[in-house]
C-alpha cells in the first residue's frame, strides 16, 4: 500500500509507551494497493483500500494482510476514511457478535466515542432501538441525529432492562450496564477508557428467570480473524458520521503526540507526504 493517511486511535498511543526502538506504528489507515496479493485475493493495483494491521502504518508505504484490508469508494476523502478502520471495524465485529439487534433495545456506553458514534449508526442501521450513553451533553442532539432514540449522560438513568449493550468506557458503568440485562443479554466490553476497576456487587451473578444466561465478553480487533468482511462493507458504504476531523502533515506527529495528543471531537488525521 502507498499510505495517504492515518488517525491514530488510543490504542496506537498506548502502545507507543512499551514499543522498543525502531518500531514502525500504527495500526490502521488508507491508501492506493501498489501490488495487489500474488494469489489475486483482496484490492487489486490501484485501487484505494482501508486497512488494518498490528503495526507499520505510520509509513510511506505498507504491506498488510488480504484479511485486513478492503477497496473503499471513490467518494470518500482520504480524511473521512482515515478515521474509519478502527473505529468502525470494532463497532461492526461487536454488532456481527451480538447477531441480530432487529427490534432489539442496544445500549451504547461511551457512545461519544469514535467506536461508539459508529456502533450507534450500524446498530441503529440494523433495526435496533438504541440508547446511547455519552457524558458531554452536547453530543446528544447528534446522536440523535445519527440513529439514538435515547440519549442519557450516565448509566444510571437508563431504565432496564437492555437486550445487548457495548461499552467503551468500563468501570462503573460497565457494572450498571451489565445489571440493566435482560435474560439471555450480553454486554461487549470493548473499551475501559475510564480506567477504573469494576467491582460487581453481590447478586450480580445470581440467576433467576428475569436474569438468566447474561453474559459480559471482550475481543481484541488485533486478535480478529477475517476483518476484510467488516472492512468490505465500510469501505464500500462509507457513509459512516465519525465526526469533524482535523487535518495535519505527518511531520507534526511526533509534536502532536509529546503535546498530549490533543484534540476536540472526532479524530486527528495525517497526510503522508510522498517525492514526487
Ligand atoms: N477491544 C478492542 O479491540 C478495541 C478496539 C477499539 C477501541 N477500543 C477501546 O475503546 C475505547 C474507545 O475507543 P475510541 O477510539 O472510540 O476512543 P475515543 O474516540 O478517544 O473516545 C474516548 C471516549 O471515552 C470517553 N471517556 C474517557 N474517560 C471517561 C470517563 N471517565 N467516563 C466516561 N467517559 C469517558 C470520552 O468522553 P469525552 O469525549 O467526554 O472525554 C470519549 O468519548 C478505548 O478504550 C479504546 O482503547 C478497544
Amino acid at each position: 500500500m502507498r499510505v495517504e493517511a492515518f488517525a491514530p486511535n488510543p490504542g496506537d498511543l498506548a502502545a507507543l509507551q512499551a514499543a522498543p526502538d525502531g518500531t514502525v506504528p500504527g495500526w490502521d489507515g488508507v491508501g492506493t494497493v501498489i501490488e495487489g496479493a500474488a494469489n489475486g485475493s483482496g484490492p487489486k493495483k490501484g485501487e484505494r483500500a482501508v486497512f488494518l494491521g498490528m503495526d507499520g502504518g505510520w509509513a510511506q508505504q505498507r504491506r498488510v494482510s488480504t484479511a485486513m484490508v478492503a477497496a473503499a469508494d471513490h467518494d470518500f476523502s482520504w480524511d473521512h476514511l482515515a478515521s474509519l478502520p478502527v473505529p468502525a471495524t470494532s463497532a461492526l465485529r461487536a454488532l456481527r457478535r451480538l447477531g441480530s439487534v432487529l427490534g432489539k433495545r442496544v445500549l451504547v456506553v461511551g457512545a461519544g466515542s469514535a467506536v461508539g458514534v459508529a456502533a450507534v449508526q450500524l446498530a441503529a442501521r440494523s433495526g435496533a432501538h438504541v440508547v446511547a450513553v455519552a457524558r458531554n451533553e452536547r453530543l446528544h442532539e447528534r446522536l440523535r441525529s445519527l440513529g439514538a432514540r435515547e440519549t442519557h449522560v450516565t448509566v444510571e438513568s437508563v431504565g432496564g432492562p437492555v437486550h445487548n449493550a457495548i461499552d467503551m468506557v468500563g468501570g462503573k458503568g460497565l457494572v450498571t450496564a451489565y445489571g440493566l440485562l435482560g435474560p439471555g443479554g450480553t454486554v461487549i466490553a470493548l473499551g475501559h477508557a475510564a480506567g477504573e476497576p469494576e467491582h460487581f456487587p453481590f447478586g450480580a451473578f445470581v440467576a433467576d428467570p428475569s436474569t438468566a444466561d447474561r453474559s459480559i465478553t471482550s475481543f481484541f480487533l488485533g486478535s480478529e480473524p477475517d476483518l476484510d468482511a467488516e472492512l468490505e462493507y465500510l469501505g464500500s458504504r462509507a457513509d459512516l458520521d465519525l465526526g469533524p476531523t482535523e487535518t495535519k502533515p505527518w511531520t507534526e506527529l511526533a509534536r502532536w503526540i509529546e503535546s498530549g495528543a490533543p484534540r476536540e471531537q472526532g479524530r486527528v488525521v495525517f497526510r503522508v507526504e510522498h517525492r514526487r
